[in-house]
């Protein structure tokens, strides 16, 4: 299904700048995503192989039931889709800011110039398979494989990492090629600035004098207790973003962290967004800010989930007075000034993955962690 990449169609299908077809690339930035639906047919695809994919979900019979819920959901996701226009901008925005990226890389590191941004997404196209295929056959020496969650979490990061060991099983590795990981940065400065900066601009909107009285939520997706007990990385991660926004601001509003997005019956980290804005509201607050805290780009749970369900209907529902949702970074000068230094950073440091990634969680029985652990720490050494 997915064979050797096109060189003509797939620059134009994902949306590369005409800088990425002229340069010879020295330097791959690999940035890693999930991905979404650019138009609703593709959502059965998409949830299919989120669905099918057991390090973003571990279900009995899952080569069956996985393919059902994905049959069964495709229609609920695919109006979804259609009521935020059509299609997730993921893509977009991830080509936006891969291409600021790499303009602000030529310019910071002319020795690793030019440098040029890939994507590779989990779920849709440009899919990792393919995104490796068009690596190798533009020759680039030296790849970074940069993680575009800020926060770790083996459901969505490591879901990427172990994607990419999965094409080397079937592919050989060029001896030739340096590899190195950015695997997590949840409170690096300048992406902090860049939240904070957001979180002001929505703050700026409520009437003075019920400025400090707005409740910030910080919103991230929310997982399954089971991979919290596991030892996922990400609630502690997520945390630590949170409070680093909060030093920034200064600690002057009142702010709670809370979960979204569950699917399913079995019990998820919470408390949920929802609930949480109800729970507010009958203590007798009036005044919201949801803060999207683990996507770095607008996505359907932000234009719709926050937007739509929270924002806008539960918000007329609950007679909220004022609630507001800030910006992803998407392109931020901040954020982008962010992802600039972290690529700087590593490109100087000798270290080409770190400890941490290394180190599975502590109840993980999982043979794929264990062997794509093993290979990336065999095969970063050598970079
Ligand atoms: Fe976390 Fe395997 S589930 S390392």
């Amino acid at each position: 299904m997915f064979n050797l990449y096109c060189l003509l169609s797939k620059p134009a299908a994902a949306g590369f700048s005409s800088r990425s077809l002229t340069a010879k690339a020295k330097t791959a930035v690999v940035m890693l995503n999930m991905g979404g639906p650019q138009h609703v047919n593709q959502v059965h695809d998409y949830l299919h192989r989120i669905m099918t994919d057991r390090d973003m979900m571990q279900l009995p019979f899952q080569n069956t039931l996985g393919p059902y819920i994905a049959r069964r959901r495709t229609p609920e996701v695919q109006k979804k889709y259609a009521e935020i226009g059509g299609g997730s901008p993921i893509l977009k925005w991830t080509n936006i800011q891969g291409k600021l990226l790499c303009e602000k890389l030529d310019k910071i590191s002319p020795s690793t110039a030019p440098h040029k941004h890939y994507i590779a997404f989990r779920y849709v196209d440009p899919l990792t398979e393919k995104t490796f295929d068009e690596i190798e056959m533009d020759g680039v020496k030296r790849v970074v494989l940069f993680s575009q969650y800020p926060q770790y979490s083996c459901a969505t990061s490591g879901s990427s990492f172990n994607a990419i060991y999965s094409y080397f099983q079937k592919n050989q590795f060029p001896n030739d090629v340096k590899m190195s990981v950015i695997d997590r940065w949840p409170t690096h400065p300048l992406l902090i600035k860049a939240i904070g900066s957001r979180i002001s601009d929505e703050i700026k909107k409520f009437p003075e004098t019920e400025r400090d009285n707005v409740v910030i939520l910080f919103s991230a997706h929310s997982l399954p207790l089971k991979a919290v007990n596991r030892g996922d990385a990400y609630p502690s991660e997520v945390s630590s973003t949170v409070h680093a926004v909060m030093e920034e601001l200064g600690y002057v509003y009142p702010y709670a962290l809370v979960w979204q997005s569950k699917v399913g019956p079995l019990p998820w980290l919470g408390p949920f967004t929802d609930d949480a804005l109800k729970g507010y509201v009958k203590q007798g607050k009036k005044h919201f800010i949801l803060v999207p805290i683990a996507f770095v780009n607008e996505h359907i749970e932000t234009l719709h989930e926050l937007d739509i369900e929270y924002c806008k209907e539960l918000g007329e529902e609950l007679g909220i007075k004022n609630i507001r949702r800030a910006a992803a970074p998407n392109d931020h000068p901040l954020f982008i000034d962010a992802i600039a230094d972290i690529v700087l950073q590593h490109l100087r440091d000798v270290k080409p993955v770190g400890p941490k990634f290394l180190l599975r969680c502590a109840h993980c029985t999982s043979d794929r962690c264990y062997k794509s652990k093993q290979w990336f720490s065999k095969i970063c050494r050598s970079a």
